[in-house]
């Protein structure tokens, strides 16, 4: 059985470890920050709906299927692909789908630090009082200034950019496990105090009626965003779940674990949404805001209660280090994937890896100051334009990346994905890795991974062209 195998790379000294890296990669800014300004943008309780129910469907049987080709080929993405397919008597090209994954979780680590970053500032305004008694206009105009300076911006991209650089330099597997051990846990504590917090604000009910009433008519509108955004909060579509599991020790359940680790992520998107919304509805701002949303409605709360300062240090504390944990898993992959395949030393691979990722998140750095104005597929009364200097629609830099990473490569890599553990690998390997017991859950797990999220995935995309 090829799961007697032990990566090159190391491996996890237990399935314990393995759920923390996999919680870690999974919670990140995507429930904390990104979820709750979606559910703002796409209009509340439908991109709610959607989410959980992509979670659901489609991203835990890619995340399953990562996992067990991770773990049966204990290789790099492209690599496990790769052998794996030859092992079935199938073409080597599919490895070709896992290199495009790899490529697109270094596009998501370019702008990833850059709010990464935002996290790290904000942990020093917080402490030096920046935001004490702050009225909410104030609060905006306090992240207005700070997204303006590119010098500022770029300082904290630099730092965090080191600091995941730093871990996946020693190597994953010694690296994480201490730092999740305590931070993990302390996350969940403080969470739940801002809950707390947003209870008191008389608007608490507000917030769930704006997160869950269900709307039909915004339906379409977020479909494919929530389906890619189920993907990104799972840490789905990339291999950086499939390079976790290849470090996941034998004979511990696949399955149980994975549903674990989602239940825990998407719980943390809606504890974040609804600590989030009665803040911002307490406090007059809107929630269709955008990606400034957490950074405006959190210090406006801990600018207005006892204790706020060092809650609010504690709490982006919390942040950059969730932020820290999934942006490693972001560059993993492709540094396991380029010790496998040259002679060149982890540290060097990663350096240079972690020095393009962050020359290119310069462009989302500067899409919030001194290329406000560019704007690219922009579609307006006079036709269609791949790019224009100040138009009024169209997308910025990080714009692009975002759509193109989030809405179109995550889903794809998670076909290609499930897929390749569905219908490639052969019904007895499954079987073997998953080890669940019951004929009855194995056959669902099976149908869900054959039939249920690969046509989700594309009646999704279909929904979105015939819009
Ligand atoms: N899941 C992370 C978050 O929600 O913040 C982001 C992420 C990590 C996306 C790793 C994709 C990935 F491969």
């Amino acid at each position: 059985m090829s799961t007697d195998k032990v990566s090159v790379h190391g491996g996890w000294a237990s399935r314990w470890v393995f759920i923390l890296a996999a919680t870690g990669s999974a919670v990140g800014l995507g429930s904390i920050w990104k979820f709750p300004y979606m559910v703002g943008v796409y209009g509340g309780g439908a991109f709610v709906l959607v989410f959980l129910a992509c979670i659901a469907l489609i991203g835990v049987p890619v995340m399953l299927a990562e996992t067990l080709i991770g773990r049966r080929a204990r290789q790099s993405p492209a690599n496990a692909l790769k052998a794996l397919a030859l092992e079935a008597g199938h073409s080597g090209k599919w490895s070709w789908g896992a290199f495009a994954g790899m490529i697109t979780a270094l596009l998501i680590l370019s702008f990833y630090s850059v709010v990464g970053g935002w996290s790290l500032d904000y942990i020093i305004d917080m402490g030096r009082g920046d935001f004490q008694g702050v009225a909410a206009d104030q609060v905006g105009a306090y992240f207005g200034g700070v997204i303006a300076d590119p010098w500022r911006l770029t300082l904290w991209h630099t730092i965090f950019m080191l600091l995941s650089a730093v871990v996946i330099a020693k190597g994953v597997v010694a690296g994480l496990e201490r730092s999740l051990r305590i931070m993990m846990p302390l996350l969940f504590v403080m969470m739940v105090i801002l809950l707390g917090y947003s209870l008191t604000t008389g608007h608490f009910m507000e917030g769930v009626h704006f997160m869950f009433d269900f709307h039909p008519d915004k339906l379409l509108d977020g479909l494919l965003p929530a389906m890619g955004h189920a993907f990104f909060s799972l840490s789905v579509g990339v291999g950086s779940i499939m390079i976790y599991g290849a470090y996941m020790p034998k004979n511990s359940s696949i399955s149980g674990t994975i549903v674990g680790v989602a239940l825990l992520d998407t719980f943390v998107s809606l504890l974040a949404g609804l600590a989030l919304f009665p803040i911002v509805f307490a406090a007059g701002l809107n929630p269709s805001e955008g990606p400034g949303l957490m950074f405006v409605s959190l210090p406006f709360a801990f600018g207005n209660v006892a204790f706020g300062q060092l809650m609010g240090v504690v709490f982006f504390i919390l942040v950059a280090i969730a932020a820290w944990s999934s942006a490693i898993s972001l560059l993993e992959p492709m540094v396991a994937y380029l010790v496998e395949r040259t002679k060149i030393r982890r540290g060097w691979v990663t350096f240079w890896l972690a020095f393009t990722c962050w020359f290119v998140g310069l462009g989302t750095v500067f899409s919030f100051n001194i290329w406000q104005q560019a704007k690219f597929f922009v579609n307006d009364g006079a036709g269609f334009h791949l790019y224009q200097w100040g138009a009024a629609s169209g997308l910025d830099f990080f714009g692009v990346i975002d759509f193109f990473t989030s809405r179109i490569m995550l889903p794809l890599g998670g076909l290609c994905f499930v897929v390749f553990a569905g219908w490639v690998m052969g019904r007895d390997a499954v079987r073997d890795e998953l080890s669940i017991r019951s004929p009855f859950l194995f056959a669902l797990t099976l149908f869900l991974m054959r039939y249920v999220a690969p046509i989700g995935i594309l009646v999704v995309f279909a929904a979105q062209l015939w819009k």
